[in-house]
């Protein structure tokens, strides 16, 4: 099935997202529950629009040898640096008939079916953690629980099955602290210290990623929590209006943590374009949402992998552009920020 065609068989399977032809927060915003940014809706089309104030340094005189866009998630070899993003909430977000397993199972094996790999989300109740999970475990592991800031027992719940699990990471998404519908809920959201992140990372016994560090203070505390990567992210726009866009902090905070911790991005990356506009500044690798999202509510793993080969295919070209033929290769020079 042709892109074009699994977007446009999304609107079967989900009611909020209008699956706009460019996915930049304008229609939706201020729409949650549904795909909005909070508030004005700011803080995700900022993402969006600042991606493209980035502009690319044309470099077409380079050998004509193969172009590969392989890398590494910790120890494990993708075919490019691209990742499904967390996402939850298939009835309260999407209004979809895709149960939280379906949709956990289209990202992971999508993924899979690219060569790269998926995050997983997490929601009010434990199986909302847990059955993504599941997606995971039955795919050799090849995948990341991403757990929410719960109080206490909420945390425990969670790490009980992480420690068994043979995922490859866990991540949490402490931005989610955020998420005011979840601060009334038993257990509830809450923020989480240094000293909740360092317990995480115990208990847990994997590589710990933390996702929604927005500033390079953010990322310290990360590092001396003893995380072994971090995603800069602020919740793709829904967890407080009027931040600055991921692109716009991504460049200091690699500079301060590189080499010590993986650093990945999301927020409005769209293309195999802006995807490298990221690992010019310096990120690892980039985490992809909602168009993701909705290519596999259009046509389930087959829509993910068909949606990361066009990103590939652009990742590619732009690298023929640059003078790029590893992802090694694409440096900050390749681009100016405007
Ligand atoms: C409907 C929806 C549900 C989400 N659920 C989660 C989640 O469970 N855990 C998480 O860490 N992030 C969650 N996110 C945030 C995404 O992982 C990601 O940070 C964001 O969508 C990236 O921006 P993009 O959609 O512009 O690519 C969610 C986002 C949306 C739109």
């Amino acid at each position: 099935m042709e892109l074009k065609e699994v977007f446009e068989q999304s609107k079967l399977h989900q009611k909020t997202c209008y699956v706009c032809p460019v996915c930049n927060g304008v229609a939706c915003k201020g729409q949650i529950p549904g795909m909005g940014g909070k508030g004005t809706g700011a803080s995700f089309i900022r993402n969006y629009q600042k991606i493209h104030d980035v502009k690319l340094v044309l470099d077409t005189i380079m050998e004509d040898s193969d172009i590969s866009t392989e890398s590494y998630f910790f120890d494990t070899k993708v075919s490019l640096p691209v990742y499904g993003a967390p996402i939850a909430g298939m009835i309260q977000q999407y209004q979809s008939d895709f149960s939280e397993t379906d949709f956990a199972d289209a990202m992971v094996e999508g993924c899979l079916l690219a060569g790269t790999i998926s995050f997983v989300g997490d929601g009010k109740d434990v199986t909302t953690f847990v059955d993504p999970l599941r997606s995971v475990e039955k795919n050799q592991g090849m995948g990341v629980p991403t757990m929410k800031p719960w109080e206490r027992k909420g945390i425990d719940a969670r790490l009980e099955h992480v420690r068994v699990s043979n995922c490859l990471a866990l991540a949490c998404d402490v931005d989610a602290s955020g998420l005011l519908f979840l601060r009334n809920v038993d257990p509830r959201i809450t923020n989480f210290s240094v000293y909740d992140i360092r317990y995480v990372k115990e208990k847990a016994n994997k590589p710990l990623i933390i996702k929604g560090i927005m500033s390079v203070k953010g990322a310290l505390k990360a590092l001396e929590a003893g995380a072994d990567g971090i995603v800069v992210s602020n919740h793709g726009g829904r967890v407080l209006d009027d931040t600055l866009a991921t692109i716009e902090v991504l460049e200091e905070i690699c500079d301060a943590v590189k080499g010590k911790m993986k650093v990945f991005v999301d927020g409005g990356f769209r293309s195999g374009v802006d995807v490298f506009k990221a690992l010019a500044l310096g990120a690892d690798g980039v985490l992809i949402g909602r168009p993701m999202a909705i290519a596999a509510l259009g046509n389930r793993k087959d829509g993910v992998s068909e949606y990361l080969k066009k990103i590939q295919i652009e990742l590619k070209e732009t690298m023929m552009m640059t003078g790029c033929h590893t992802i090694a290769d694409i440096t900050k020079d390749k681009i100016i920020c405007k």
